[in-house]
């Protein structure tokens, strides 16, 4: 089969790799219809190199039909139309029992010391092939698998693979007062989601973005954004009466604008051989932490920050004093999707689409494509923001 393969730092091409089988009887095999580029990608494609091998096939966010299942498998059958969870989890053990799939016990890669594996994301999480390519194997099928309807577009259940639950996670985990203000870093497809589930459960959204087209669809949704200027925590307090947002989600990640000294750090560790690499992103300060201190300064006293964006740095300096002197809480993690599947399957089906899950996605393209795209989707050229990839 074809599939997205990563070759080196911003280099992914399109190889013949051999096609996936059931390897366990709990898993299934299914044909993938419509598999998305994720900003969690680009992390791979620019800085976390070291942790992946030439070839390896990317991807997390797929849907398609099952065609083949093992012999243990039970609520799956052939033809039937599924969309895969980017965790991997079991779905019993006392992780989650506890709707803590990241971190399930089952499929946790103990040897590296994290959490539960995840497709298409690095040897730390279990170098799982990945679904951007013509089929995937799904690993525990029964549980991961989500059976959805057949009579509504990919693009309505898509997203329930990762985007959707992180950014409801993200709200959540905002803990937003009931008359709360909500601000959201960065405008990406996570950004998006967050701003219009704020919007949903009816608060007020203040949003940051540097890109003009991104920050034009989320005032689509009522959203007041600003561009990212020196300047921005003044201007998100004097919106705010001075206080703050009761609430900020951060989805922008490692690769944040408006960081000079870590953007020399990231590109240094880009030369180094692999395993030099590794061990200085465990030992020094590589995440680019412009997006976080925003966030902190921004919150207001007492407040909650919420992290949807990812870092990979071990020893990265936090402004401890402030975090501290304000009492801002803190709350992180990748997105246990699981969990919020059965919260968020009845709003993708609603025919008014409240969360505008039809209306994020600006490419389409044969998987053929993903390289370029890849480029774009970086670069953030050609007023892209969503790109679905149709094996
Ligand atoms: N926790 C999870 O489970 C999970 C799941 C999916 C994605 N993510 C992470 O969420 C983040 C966003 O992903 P995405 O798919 O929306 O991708 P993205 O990379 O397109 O989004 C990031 C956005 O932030 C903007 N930005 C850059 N610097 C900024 C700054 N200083 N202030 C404000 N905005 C800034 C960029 O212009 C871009 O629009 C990534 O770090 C991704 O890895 C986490
Ligand atoms: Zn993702
Ligand atoms: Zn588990």
């Amino acid at each position: 089969m074809k599939a997205l393969t990563w070759q080196g730092k911003r280099s992914v091409s399109v190889e013949t790799v051999p096609d996936p089988t059931i390897e366990k009887p709990t898993d299934v095999v299914i044909r993938v219809t419509s598999t998305a580029i994720c900003g969690s990608d680009l992390h791979l494609y620019e800085m976390l190199g070291p942790f992946l091998s030439k070839g390896d096939v990317l991807g997390h966010e797929t849907m398609g039909v099952v065609e083949e299942v093992g012999g243990a498998v039970t609520r799956l059958s052939p033809g039937d139309r599924v969309v895969i969870p980017f965790v991997i989890a079991c779905g019993d053990c006392y992780m989650c029992a506890r709707g803590l799939h990241t971190q399930c016990e089952t499929t946790q890669n103990t040897e590296k010391g994290t959490g539960a594996a995840l497709y298409g994301y690095t040897e730390l999480y279990g170098s799982v092939p990945g679904g951007q390519a013509e089929r995937l194997r799904v690993p525990l099928a029964d549980f991961n698998a989500t059976k959805v309807g057949h009579d509504l577009p990919d693009d309505r259940y898509l997203f329930l693979s990762d985007i959707l639950p992180t950014a409801w996670q993200g709200v959540v985990y905002a803990d937003l007062p009931s008359d709360g203000i909500l601000a959201v870093m960065g405008l990406g497809p996570v950004g998006q989601f967050v701003g219009r589930i704020g919007k949903y459960l009816g608060h007020r959204v203040l949003a940051v973005e540097p890109v003009p087209e991104r920050r034009e669809m989320a005032e689509r949704y009522g959203i007041e954004t600003f561009d990212l200027t020196d300047d921005i925590v003044e201007r998100l307090r004097d919106a705010t009466d001075g206080r703050g947002a009761d609430s900020v989600v951060e989805a922008v990640g490692m690769e944040a604008h408006g960081s000079p000294g870590a953007a020399f750090a990231q590109s240094a560790v880009g030369l180094l051989p692999d395993p030099l690499a590794k061990k200085l992103m465990d030992t020094a300060g590589v995440d680019r932490m412009a997006s976080l201190y925003t966030s902190f300064d921004s919150v207001r006293r007492g407040g909650t920050v919420s992290l949807s964006g990812v870092y990979a740095g071990e020893a990265d300096p936090l402004p401890m004093k402030t975090l501290f002197d304000k009492q801002v809480s803190i709350r992180m993690g990748q997105c246990n999707v699981q969990r919020w599947r059965s919260e968020l399957l009845p709003l993708v089906e609603d025919p008014a689409d409240p969360l505008g899950a039809e209306d994020l996605v600006t490419h389409r393209v044969p998987l053929d494509k993903a390289p370029q795209m890849y480029e774009m989707f970086q670069k953030k050229e050609n007023g892209c923001i969503k790109v679905v990839l149709k094996p």
